[in-house]
């Protein structure tokens, strides 16, 4: 697995506590009431992560079955701290791209802020559609540009400004790097999905203190990885972050707008 998509070590306790209430979980109640919308009785869940999703659709449609898998097990334990696993709830070990299910298992198959890091997305497209019943629906998240995600946009500029020349490229290769509409239709119309629907989702970051912000960015994310590997120590490139945004802030908790790419296909 390459550093891009290691959610390990700090990165899920950190990932779950300080970013999913800071710009994940409006984006979750979304996408939960759009997959509630249709009453399904077994949803799967890939890119799972630590279950903003999955604690949110249970909540929804506490009497589906959701089957909610991630590539990185270390997610999942953390899940599984928050919401153990019953008979409504299982957290599996699964690679999006090589479902571990029979052909039409599921009425329902959701994914929130994960389908970028997949090497092959048509592929995961595919299997999403081979694992729903035909005419289910796949509805999917991902993240729009990083100028439309303020937060995220202030940590990169703070780090530019650490690193003249030589910004991490982390989060505009990965997370805030599949936004064109275009592309995720013609990709979900190559896995064979029909009646394709794509729109942009809005919201506002929850307000969050300057420290927490650069923790979360800088080891609550695989940012983390590819900082250890060619910027330094990240708990000491976390506190020269937060140095910066408190300088660009004046020390105010910021809140700013959020923007997602929705999606979805019948299978
Ligand atoms: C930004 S997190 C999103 C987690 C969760 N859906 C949420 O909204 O908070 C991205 C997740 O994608 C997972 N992931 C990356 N590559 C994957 C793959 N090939 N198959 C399944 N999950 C993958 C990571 O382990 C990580 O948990």
């Amino acid at each position: 697995m390459s550093g891009d998509s290691a959610f390990t070590g700090s990165i899920p306790e950190l990932y779950d506590t300080v970013l999913v209430p800071m710009v994940f979980q409006d984006f979750a109640d979304d996408l939960a009431a759009d997959v509630a919308a249709a009453d399904p009785a077994s949803v799967l869940e890939t890119a799972a992560g630590t279950g903003v999703v999955t604690r949110t659709l249970h909540r929804v449609l506490p009497g589906a079955r959701i089957t909610a898998t991630d590539l990185n097990p270390a997610m999942l334990v953390q899940a599984d701290r928050i919401l153990p696993a019953s008979d409504s709830i299982r957290w599996q070990q699964a690679d999006a791209q090589e479902l571990p299910f029979e052909d039409g298992a599921f009425d329902a198959v959701v994914s929130q802020f994960g389908i970028m890091f997949f090497p092959d997305r048509v592929r995961a497209y595919a299997e999403a559609r081979r694992v729903l019943r035909p005419g289910a629906r796949m509805t999917a998240a991902v993240w729009g540009p990083l100028e439309g995600n303020e937060v995220t946009l202030l940590v990169e500029q703070a780090l530019a400004e650490l690193f003249p020349g030589r910004t991490p490229t982390f989060y505009r290769r990965i997370p805030f790097g599949y936004t064109d509409h275009d592309l995720i239709r013609a990709e979900l119309e190559e896995a064979g999905f029909s009646d394709v629907d794509v729109r942009t989702v809005e919201h506002v970051s929850a307000p969050t203190s300057t420290g927490a912000i650069a923790l979360a960015h800088c080891q609550g994310t695989p940012l983390a990885n590819e900082l250890r590997e060619g910027y330094g120590d990240p708990v000491q490139i976390t506190a020269d972050v937060a140095r910066v945004l408190e300088e660009r802030l004046g020390g105010r908790p910021f809140s700013g707008p959020t923007t997602a790419i929705f999606f979805s296909g019948v299978a």
